[in-house]
């Protein structure tokens, strides 16, 4: 029996896996002007960092996360989400430290988590995400913001719907927190059983439950922005100021709950809303963590970042009818006739290469016809055609495969030619 791909992965197959560089290669540029830097770090991390960090009463952490124990008997986890690992890596490193702040990163690579798969919900996926860390300036939140719708502006996605709130400081989050509980308490019992363990440890966590998500006590819970303290409120506004100032638009959602514990002030999602993109709508999430530093063994020191997965990027775009504009031809296909004249494609076929023109030839021995069949399925911009006579006279015949000219150039001067020709 062959073996089967694990439930909620994907292999990205050549055709598809040019999409996933295009997009990232964007999103890397885009980070380039903003002045993210990228950072590496490793796919698995002590479990300790994610329970401490995204949350032990999350989702995430409760039900989702894939642990094991190694050989020396650590507790494990594969990366769920990136922030806390840049944040450990940031207080191990003792960026806090460099010459240049804020510290300003990004990074691209696989979570995992133990979810039901669906559209748009994998247990495997890509995470482009970037963490700004040392700075509590709103203009902060809304550079972060904007480098994220910037992105999905860049890749021609309009659709877009960004939905921000605050979750406000410790104090209002107290305040809030308590009449969560006055809200939930008498009426826990029709709750889930998480939502009941949920209501004295973090009963914020309730409005984020799946199971429950339509009982009525949801609707009327207390809006955290009615229990914002000036502080905080005036850090919102001037969030949403700059935003205004840099043509974003927005709308304030006070349901708004990320599922993850780290976040105060600023908490933000972009949402696709493109007809026919599935249920699950969320693009990108992201907001404002300014005690996770300190609770990962750091220093005192705010931060904020997003993170969107290139999964539901690529549906998002496929939802509004975009093409990339991805180049999959190859620029010159030779075609031999003749023994010694196959020989020779061998070393013009490097030649060409080295000269960074991507180029191709058959390998099968096929006949001529074949071969520009070959060269067809290739896509190829042109087909060098050179038989044993045209190598004697020290020549090449050129078509170029969208005109259907054709033309003969002396072998001395094909490479520099083509070149020429592709502007290159
Ligand atoms: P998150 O909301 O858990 O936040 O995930 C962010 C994004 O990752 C989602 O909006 C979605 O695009 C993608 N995503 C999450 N789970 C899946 C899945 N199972 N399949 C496909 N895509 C998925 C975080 O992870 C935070 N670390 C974001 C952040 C960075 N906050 C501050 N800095």
């Amino acid at each position: 029996m062959s073996i089967q791909i694990p439930r909620g992965t994907q292999d990205i197959l050549p055709g598809e896996v040019e999409k996933w560089q295009y997009v990232e290669e964007v999103a890397k540029s885009l980070c380039h002007n903003y002045q993210y830097k990228e950072i590496r770090t490793p796919i698995f991390e002590a479990s300790e960092l994610f329970t401490r960090g995204v949350g032990d009463t999350t989702d995430i952490v409760q039900k989702e996360m894939y642990m094991f124990e190694d050989q020396g008997g650590r507790s494990l986890a594969l990366r769920p989400e990136g922030t806390a690992s840049v944040v450990r890596s940031f207080v191990g490193n003792k960026m806090f430290g460099y010459p240049n702040q804020p510290t300003k990163l990004f990074y691209s690579g696989p979570m995992f988590r133990y979810e039901r798969p669906q559209a748009g919900r994998y247990r495997q996926f890509v995470q482009f995400g970037v963490e700004a860390l040392g700075s509590e300036d709103p203009a902060i939140d809304a550079e972060v913001i904007s480098l994220a719708m910037g992105i999905y502006k860049e890749l021609g996605l309009t659709q877009l719907k960004l939905v921000i709130n605050s979750l406000g400081d410790a104090d209002s989050r107290n305040a809030h927190r308590e009449a969560l509980i006055n809200h939930f308490k008498p009426s826990i019992d029709e709750f889930c059983g998480d939502c009941q363990n949920r209501l004295e440890k973090n009963p914020l966590r309730i409005l984020d439950c799946k199971k429950d998500r339509d009982h009525e006590l949801m609707g009327t819970a207390p809006s955290i922005l009615d229990y914002l303290n000036d502080e905080s409120k005036n850090y919102f506004e001037k969030v949403q100021t700059h935003l205004s100032d840099m043509d974003v638009e927005f709308v304030v959602d006070p349901t708004l709950v990320r599922g993850l514990d780290y976040y105060n002030h600023t908490a933000f999602e972009i949402m696709s809303e493109a007809e026919g993109f599935g249920a699950i709508t969320t693009l990108c999430g992201g907001g404002r963590y300014n005690g996770l530093v300190q609770m990962i063994g750091g220093p005192e020191t705010p931060g904020i970042g997003f993170a969107f997965s290139i999964e539901r990027l690529l549906s998002a775009l496929e939802a509004e009818g975009i093409e990339l504009p991805i180049e999959h031809g190859v620029e010159c296909f030779i075609v031999s006739l003749g023994k010694e004249a196959k020989d020779y494609s061998v070393k013009l076929l490097h030649t060409l290469r080295a000269a960074g023109i991507s180029s191709e030839k058959d390998y099968l021995d096929r006949k001529v016809k074949g071969q520009f069949k070959a060269a067809d399925r290739y896509d190829a911009k042109y087909v060098a055609v050179i038989g044993d006579n045209e190598l004697q006279e020290n020549k090449i015949n050129l078509k170029n495969m969208s005109t259907g000219e054709q033309e003969e150039i002396s072998l001395d001067h094909f490479v520099e030619k083509m070149k020429n020709k592709l502007g290159k």
